[in-house]
């Protein structure tokens, strides 16, 4: 069966039932999915995705009384207990008041998320994620783990959609040439792929890109960062082809797919 691939500018652009019976890959590449697959490479546990900041207190709160309870059961002190679920995400690119982490890839350090649990909400990554909640599989694209996508999704026959998670609902442009690297790279694996024109055209605009750094730091999500001096991140979010793991979100929980636990580039 022939493999399909298209790609959307934005959520809105895309019913979620169209996605029924297909893999949808969520790019938000400043900053979310980036960090994400940051955090998985670094052995987070696991993320939970919420769409909204009170729908992530109400978890992490729920996932904290759970840990106590373990802890209790297991004799361990409370402290350690509530620090293996942590709160991370932004909105307007700053950390939530009360989280424990932001949402810049630089702070999800082994030592700091290693073996933890992250309740995660971000602007309009976590919301384009929920928004792909009817597809047969999730993952998380970004431009770190570019190649991994690329070589998960090419072993796939049917419909791929490469979901851009756009800034303040509109198309932004980092997003669409991270869905045209990742295109690039399954038409480069795979002989027998469809583009859909919009994916052709993300395709062709990524090989115009001489400067990755410099286009997205122009894009709407850039200019947002630099507004509240976070632009650096945008050299951690660059970093092509540097992890080799891909997330994949099951009932809101994120981990790392079974292919990509092992393999190396
Ligand atoms: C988002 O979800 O909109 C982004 O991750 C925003 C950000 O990184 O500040």
């Amino acid at each position: 069966m022939t493999l399909r691939l298209f790609a959307h500018a934005r959520p809105a652009d895309v019913l979620p039932e169209t996605f029924i019976g297909a893999t949808v890959v969520v790019i938000d590449v400043l900053r979310a999915t980036t960090t994400m697959a940051t955090a998985l490479a670094n052995d987070a546990r696991e993320i939970v995705a919420c769409a909204s900041i009170d729908q992530a207190r109400e978890k992490a709160a729920e996932l904290q009384r759970a840990a106590r309870l373990a802890c209790q059961a297991g004799n361990q002190s409370d402290v350690k207990c509530d620090d293996m679920i942590l709160t991370g995400g932004e909105r307007k690119g700053v950390r939530i008041d009360g989280f424990d982490l932001g949402n810049s890839p630089k702070d999800y350090t082994p030592q700091r998320i290693g073996g933890k649990t992250i309740v995660f909400t971000t602007t309009n990554g976590t919301v384009a994620l929920h928004h792909a909640h009817r597809a047969k599989r999730v993952l998380i694209g970004a431009l770190v783990n570019r190649a991994a996508v690329a070589h998960e999704i090419a072993q796939f026959s049917g419909e791929v959609h490469l979901l851009c998670a756009g800034t303040g609902g509109q198309p932004s442009v980092d997003d669409c040439i991270t869905a045209g690297a990742i295109a690039d790279a399954v038409a480069e694996a795979h002989d027998g792929i469809v583009l859909d024109d919009t994916a052709a055209l993300y395709r062709t605009a990524w090989r115009s890109v001489s400067d990755v750094a410099e286009t997205l730091r122009n894009s709407a999500a850039g200019r947002n960062l630099l507004d509240v001096c976070l632009d650096g991140d945008i050299e951690s979010c660059v970093r092509i082809d540097t992890l080799t793991i891909v997330g994949e979100m099951r009932g809101g929980r994120v981990t790392p797919t079974a292919a990509t636990r092992t393999i190396s580039l």
